[in-house]
Order: C-alpha cells, then sequence, then structure tokens
C-alpha cells in the first residue's frame, strides 16, 4: 500500500507540510517519495528513490513554491521503485497521487497511447492522468474530468488530483482504499489515515467507497457514488503527536515493544464482551477464523484456547487461502478476523466471503475507522494506540489478549487463568528490564545464517510468529516447527551452524515433551537457546547452549509473556545487522493489495 496527503491552502509554504505528513504515512510504504505543488499557475514535482530522507534532502535544497500540494510515499506494485515510478504522476495539466491497482491499466493504457498519449512509466497509475487530462483536452471542467477518469477505473483506489489551475478545487476518491479529509481553520486537507492530518487538525471525516470529494481551501463537498451530494460525519481524532513520535526510543518498534505492559494492562482492566458477540460465538457450530502474517499467528493461539478452555471447535485458515479456497461455512456460523490495519486486503476479501455465506462478522482491530469495522457486525478493538514500526509488536500482544478474553468468557468460571491474565502486565515489566541480556544473546544470533524456532500446544504458533519477526527486521532465514515435528525432515537441516530457539517454560503440561525435543537436536550437534523459566532452564542443564529464564508464567498466558522475548531477540538482531528496523526492505505496514 502507498500513503497520500493533500493540501488546500492559501496559508504557508505546502512542502515542509507534506513532507511532514508523508514522514508520518511512511509506515504505508517507503521506497520512493514525492510532492507536486501549485503555484503561478504550474505544478512543481519533486520526487526521489529510497526512504523519506531521500526526498527531504531535495526538498531542503530545493523546494517547490505553492501553499497547495499533494504528497506520496509508495510501496511498489506496477514497475519498480525508481525516481520515475515514484508518483505523483503528471503531465502539464495535472498531477495525482494513488493508493491501490488499477486492475484495467493496459487496456486503458492502450486506450490513451492510441489517443497519442506519451507515458513514461511503468506503473499502473500513470493512466489515470492521462485519463484526465484526456478529458480536459476535450473541454470538461476539472471536476467532471476527475470524476469521469475515475468512471473508468476498476480496481482499487484511494486518489487525490491537483490541477494546473489555481482556480481548479482539488479532487479526491476512494474505492477500497482508505481516505480521510481533514477540516482545519480556512484550509482543507486530504490523507491516507488520521496519523497524517494529526499535525494539521483533529478534526476527520472517513470518506465511504465509492465517494468523491470536491475540496477548496475553504470547504470540502462529498459526493456519494450515486452522484448525490452526502454529509459524512466530523469525528474528533484522539491522536496525539506524542503517540505518533519516538519519544526516546531510537526505533517505533522498540517504542512499542516497551508500551506492551501499559497496553495490556489497560485492555485487560475494560475487556468486556457485547452479549450478543458471546451469544453468536456460542451459537456457532464452529468458528472461522483467518487473518495474515502475524495476525494469523495470533488466531492461530487463540484457536488453541478457545478449544481447550471453551470447547469451542475452529477453523484457522491464512486469508489470502481462504477466500480461494471457498470453504463450505457452517449455517448460522460465525466468523472472526483479526488485523491490526483493518485494512490487510486479503483479510478483507476472506472477511466478505464469510459473510456472503451468511456468517456472523466479527472483528479483532486495532485501527479505528477501518474498511473491516465498516464491514463487521461486531468489532472487538485492541487498544493498543498507533503501532507505526513495520513488524507488529504491541498489536500483536493486544490481539492475544483479547483472544484470551474471549475464550475465558466463553469457559465460564475459571479463576486460575482470569488471575494469570491479570498478572501478565507484571511479567512483561520484568522481561523487558532485562532487556540487555536479550540483547546480548541476539548479537550471538545475529551470527547465523539460518535459524529454527520450535514450541509445542499454543506456543508452536507463537515460535512462528517469532520465526517471522526474526526474517522480516534481521533477514536472518528462521523457521518455525512443531516441537514434535522437526524430527518428520527438518532435523535434517541442523548442524552446529544451524542454532534453535525452544519455547518451553516448565509450567507447560508439554514441558517433558519440549525437552526430549531439545535432547534430540542437541544429540545431532544442534545449539540451543532456551526460553524458559529458572526451572525449566535448570532441568535442562547443559543441553542449551545458551539460555534465557522469563519468569515463571501460567501455561495459559505464557504465549503472550513469551512474545517479549521474541520480539526483543529479532529487534536486537536487526540492530546487530544493522538493517532498518522500522522500514525494513520490500515491506509495507499493511498491504491492501493482493
Ligand atoms: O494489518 P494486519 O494485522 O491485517 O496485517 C497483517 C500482516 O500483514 C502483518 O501482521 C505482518 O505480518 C506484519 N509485518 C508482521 O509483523
Amino acid at each position: 500500500m502507498c500513503g497520500i496527503i493533500g493540501i488546500m491552502s492559501d496559508k504557508g509554504p505546502a512542502a515542509p507540510r507534506l513532507l511532514e505528513g508523508l514522514t508520518r504515512l511512511a509506515y504505508r510504504g517507503y521506497d520512493s517519495a514525492g510532492v507536486a505543488t501549485l503555484a503561478g499557475g504550474a505544478l512543481h514535482r519533486r520526487r526521489a528513490e529510497g526512504k523519506i530522507a531521500a526526498l527531504a534532502e531535495k526538498l531542503a535544497a530545493d523546494s517547490p513554491p505553492g501553499t497547495r500540494g499533494i504528497g506520496h510515499t509508495r510501496w511498489a506494485t506496477h514497475g519498480g521503485p525508481t525516481e520515475i515510478n515514484a508518483h505523483p504522476h503528471a503531465t502539464d495539466k495535472v498531477a495525482v497521487v494513488h493508493n491501490g491497482i488499477i486492475e484495467n491499466h493496459a487496456a486503458l493504457r492502450v486506450e490513451m497511447e492510441a489517443a497519442g498519449h506519451v507515458f513514461t512509466t511503468q506503473t499502473d497509475t500513470e493512466v489515470i492522468v492521462h485519463l484526465v487530462t484526456e478529458n480536459l483536452s476535450r473541454g470538461m471542467d476539472p471536476r467532471a474530468a476527475a470524476f469521469a477518469a475515475l468512471d473508468r477505473l476498476e480496481g482499487a483506489y484511494a486518489v487525490v488530483f491537483l490541477f494546473a489551475d489555481e482556480g481548479a478545487p482539488m479532487i479526491g476518491g476512494r474505492c477500497g482504499t482508505p481516505l480521510a479529509v481533514g477540516w482545519g481553520e480556512g484550509e482543507v486537507f486530504l490523507a491516507s489515515d488520521s496519523y497524517a492530518l494529526a499535525p494539521l487538525t483533529s478534526r476527520v471525516t472517513f470518506l465511504e467507497d465509492g465517494d468523491r470529494v470536491v475540496v477548496t481551501a475553504q470547504e470540502a463537498q462529498i459526493v456519494d457514488c450515486a452522484g448525490s451530494t452526502v454529509e459524512r460525519p466530523v469525528r474528533t481524532s484522539t491522536i496525539s503527536a506524542a503517540q505518533i513520535g519516538k519519544g526516546d526510543h531510537k526505533h517505533f518498534m522498540h517504542k512499542e515493544i516497551h508500551e506492551q505492559p501499559a497496553v495490556l494492562g489497560e485492555l485487560i482492566n475494560g475487556l468486556v464482551f457485547e452479549p450478543a458477540v458471546l451469544e453468536a460465538l456460542a451459537a456457532t457450530p464452529r468458528l472461522t477464523m483467518a487473518a495474515c502474517g502475524t495476525a494469523a499467528y495470533a488466531c492461530r493461539v487463540g484457536a488453541y484456547w478457545l478449544e481447550s478452555l471453551a470447547r469451542l471447535p475452529c477453523a484457522v485458515d491464512i486469508a489470502s487461502e481462504f477466500r480461494y479456497r471457498t470453504p463450505p461455512l457452517p449455517e448460522k456460523g460465525a466468523a472472526l478476523f483479526v488485523s491490526q490495519s483493518g485494512e490487510t486486503l486479503d483479510t478483507l476479501e476472506a472477511l466478505r466471503y464469510a459473510r456472503s455465506q451468511g456468517q456472523t462478522i466479527i472483528s479483532i482491530l486495532n485501527t479505528i475507522e477501518s474498511t473491516m469495522e465498516r464491514e463487521s457486525d461486531y468489532v472487538l478493538r485492541t487498544h493498543a494506540g498507533p503501532e507505526i514500526g513495520v513488524a507488529s509488536t504491541k498489536a500483536t500482544a493486544a490481539q492475544l489478549t483479547v483472544l484470551a478474553g474471549l475464550a475465558l468468557a466463553l469457559a465460564g468460571d475459571r479463576p486460575d487463568e482470569a488471575a494469570a491474565l491479570r498478572h501478565l502486565p507484571a511479567l512483561m515489566v520484568e522481561v523487558l528490564e532485562r532487556e540487555t541480556e536479550i540483547a546480548g544473546l541476539a548479537r550471538v544470533l545475529a551470527g547465523f545464517t539460518h535459524m529454527l524456532y520450535i514450541g509445542r500446544g499454543p506456543l508452536y504458533p507463537l515460535a512462528c510468529e517469532g520465526s517471522l519477526k526474526m526474517k522480516e527486521i534481521s533477514y536472518i532465514h528462521a523457521e518455525a516447527y512443531a516441537g514434535g515435528e522437526f524430527k518428520h525432515g527438518p532435523i535434517a537441516l541442523i548442524d552446529e551452524d544451524f542454532p534453535t530457539v525452544a519455547l518451553a517454560p516448565s509450567t507447560d503440561p508439554l514441558f517433558d515433551k519440549m525437552r526430549s525435543n531439545m535432547e534430540e537436536l542437541a544429540a545431532r550437534g544442534g545449539k540451543i537457546l532456551l526460553l524458559s523459566d529458572a526451572d525449566g532452564v535448570a532441568a535442562m542443564g547443559k543441553t542449551a547452549t545458551w539460555s534465557f529464564a522469563v519468569p515463571e508464567v501460567h501455561p495459559f498466558t505464557a504465549p503472550i509473556l513469551y512474545l517479549l522475548p521474541l520480539q526483543l531477540l529479532a529487534y536486537h538482531a536487526a540492530l546487530a545487522k544493522g538493517t532498518d528496523a522500522d522500514q525494513p526492505r520490500n515491506l509495507a505496514k499493511s498491504v491492501t493489495v493482493e
């Protein structure tokens, strides 16, 4: 996905404000960035390959004039991450920034080329700017030209147009990807989300799918897909500058890891579920769960809890497979979707499939006002606050906590597990206080090229999460297996250069099984980093090469507590390897394309 911003103002220079907005949107994509401003009846464009800092350098040397402008930070889909392919795309009449994919771009390109338009990029987006330019040259006014161009597009988009005409409005439109209007004093803004708008205004309106918006510095008129002018609610955003800053931390990821005890403390205190949600879950013959990446691992951990405590049968799948598998779903069933952003397209389409099959849709979401929120029957909020680091950390812990709470609410009287959940934030603080020890272990692991993670029960999907975290930010190849499974093949990989991170609390009923699995690895020369408690570390003696004694924890909440050392291992391995933990290569925070 990409981040877009537009400023319609007569006040100060647009370029620095666009740059600040893009910095806040960088989590959405960061392989190139650009701005276009309007001054003297002409468009002024600056674009740069690479992270926002490269654009910032260009702007510092040569800032474009004007108080109105648009900006874009890109996660490449069509065409490599080059300056030529960076947005805004422009002719001498109009510039556009776009988030999404235009599926019929090839056909439109042929049509535009036949009409004499010369394309200079490999992007799907460039076709939009030629369509609008063609419409303008046929005598349409900017609004009509933009609307007619949007009518031709198939696929997903949020777009903002800036015209080389001082009297023209800025035009925005959304279909499948988000766009918000920010209401300033005598100025109006457009952006992909309220984080980008936070320094500009707290008054925000989220457009609905099919909406278009016609923006002047004084006002914005929203037109729905039927062409009628509509009012959409204006909300007061509660996002503060502190929430979207790094504070004293080197990276957002580090800040977000350290926010977890506070986030979970608040969340656990306020954890209540609408009776209708519990009724839907109690009534479903089987709960369908789908999500992507880390959120899918959270679902898999949650399924262990829901099945073992609440005796609720669960079917978990990754969303990109689920939707095309078209599985039969139970009559009057319920389906649960988990997403930090609420915008991940694979998850959204899985949700839409479940809805088409008559399921009650429940979503566990972090970001407010997302598309998934609008399309769900019930939303369970994780209240983790803005998560900017690309690697999910506090949102994951919060997703797990909501799932744990849900399992308890459905299971009934479980005083020990409920007490364990309440005690969790204090144990998390203890882990974070010993970060230096984990950092030392991470520096050792950073010297390896490959790694294995193992766990049993709910600690198996957690091992998968640990390996995902390691590979996405440190680029170390990390595989995860259930403790009992790797002997069925993957054990062939093990030698002294292929260490294993083993998740094995001594309180876990399967500790002895894990112990045998670790012995099997050690017998083959495999090095082991044992994550256990003091008793577990003592029991494993010299079998483990390295160990970290996690505070003793109830097996129910172990997956949430053990998340922290896994996050810190990955973070410090990334630091040791010199990769960018917040913005690892090739990734974007949420993926709104297939
Ligand atoms: O916004 P979502 O939770 O739907 O995102 C799902 C995944 O893309 C996300 O969890 C991804 O795997 C993260 N990079 C993991 O750290």
